[in-house]
């Protein structure tokens, strides 16, 4: 083991429920001590299963998890220096801010007289400073949400696991409390797991994020390499837009793969790496120019004409394909007030990077 061993280790761990459903397939990852952690996939991968093992909820039907360097095997739930948040509030209706925030200190049989001192720090944390006597009825969805932070954050746990904590606020709140959440996170210095099937989310929170599909752990990576270096068509897919081309592998030398797309000809990349299977072709809107003219050689460039615009407001989508029915999204940003009205009509010439094409093995 390293110097600085991971404060969670996730080894091989699988997850059948009653019924034949196998939520989790040999999951391995670890954790580093102070990170903040995405679980990320769409509904039903097995994220919520995968952080109620680590807090004790449920048990593996295989494989074991460590945290801290223990074996949590046969510790439960209330002996692992872990606490949950959940994605419903569970904030007690009957009871103050405050009184909500020491209800675990006090049966947890910390000491009575620094109670107040502990809520109060806990409620400055969440910046709820001076709200210690209002009842939760009174509080906005963002503030009873930070109510439950509180309550977990003020037993210092080393581990706050987090299930969609923000998935019932508006999409404006919901991206002011991320970044609280960051804010937070690196204030506290406490490892964060959230879960999350929103990919903006994890991109903007987390420090690494751990991609899932039905049980199986398809990437760990930073948020900037999962995006830009996706390792699966899942994971290209699922982060972001992308255009993705299937291809036929016709020949790998000299540091340059020949694929062969159908509607597109034979494309020339470079690569670092030989393979001699087939593989996809995919490249991101916002890499893709669209322009009057051929480019030149340092760019692959395809003619196509444009079918459909969709303003947004920063950027506008367009869509296009070519004679071959090939299909384009390429994303423009409008970078000033005149974009607009912008000039894409007609045909057009689709050219991006070489380097910008992502090769997806098959
Ligand atoms: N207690 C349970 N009994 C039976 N099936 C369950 C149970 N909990 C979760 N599942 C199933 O396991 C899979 C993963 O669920 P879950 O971990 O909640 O997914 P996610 O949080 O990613 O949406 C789903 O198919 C779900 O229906
Ligand atoms: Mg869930």
């Amino acid at each position: 083991m390293s110097a600085n061993p991971p404060i969670i280790t996730v080894n091989r761990v699988s997850k059948s429920f009653p019924g034949g459903v196998q939520a989790l397939d040999r999951v391995s990852l670890e954790i580093a001590e102070g990170e903040f952690f995405a679980l990320l996939g769409p509904s039903g991968c097995g994220k919520t299963t995968l952080l109620r093992i680590l807090a004790g909820f449920e048990t593996p039907s295989e494989g074991g998890i460590f945290i801290d360097g223990a074996d949590m095997g046969r510790v439960p739930p209330n002996k692992r220096p872990v606490n949950m948040v959940f994605q419903s509030y569970a904030v007690f209706p009957h009871m103050t801010v405050a009184e909500n925030v020491a209800y675990g200190l006090k049966v947890t049989g910390a000491e009575r007289k620094q109670i107040p001192d502990m809520v109060d720090k806990a409620l400055e944390l969440v910046r709820l400073a001076g709200l210690g006597d209002r009842m939760p009825d009174r509080l906005s969805g963002g503030q009873r949400q930070r109510v439950a932070l509180a309550r977990a954050l003020v037993k210092k746990p080393r581990v706050l696991l987090l299930d969609e904590p923000l998935s019932a606020l508006d999409a404006k709140l919901r991206e002011a409390m991320q970044m609280e959440l960051v804010r937070l996170q690196d204030t506290v210095g406490i490892t964060f797991v959230i879960v999350t099937h929103d990919q903006n989310e994890a991109l903007s929170v987390a420090d690494r994020i751990a991609v899932i599909d039905q049980g199986r752990l398809l990437q760990v990576a930073s948020p900037a390499e999962l995006y830009e270096y996706p390792e699966s068509r899942f994971v290209a897919d699922f982060i972001g837009k992308m255009n993705l081309f299937e291809g036929t592998n016709v020949g790998c030398e000299d540091g340059i793969l020949s694929v062969l797309v159908n509607g597109l000809g034979r494309l020339d990349i470079p690569v670092t790496e030989m393979t001699n299977s087939d593989v996809g072709l995919a490249v991101r809107p916002e890499k893709m120019l669209l322009l009057d003219e051929h480019p030149g050689d340092a760019f692959l460039a395809f003619p196509a004409s444009v079918d459909k615009l969709a303003y947004q407001g920063s950027e506008t989508r367009v869509f296009l394909t070519n004679e071959k029915d090939v299909s384009f999204e390429v994303s423009v940003r409008n970078a000033s007030r005149d974009s607009a009205a912008n000039p894409f009509r007609g045909r057009m010439w689709v050219a991006w990077k070489h380097a910008d094409t992502l090769i997806l093995p098959d």
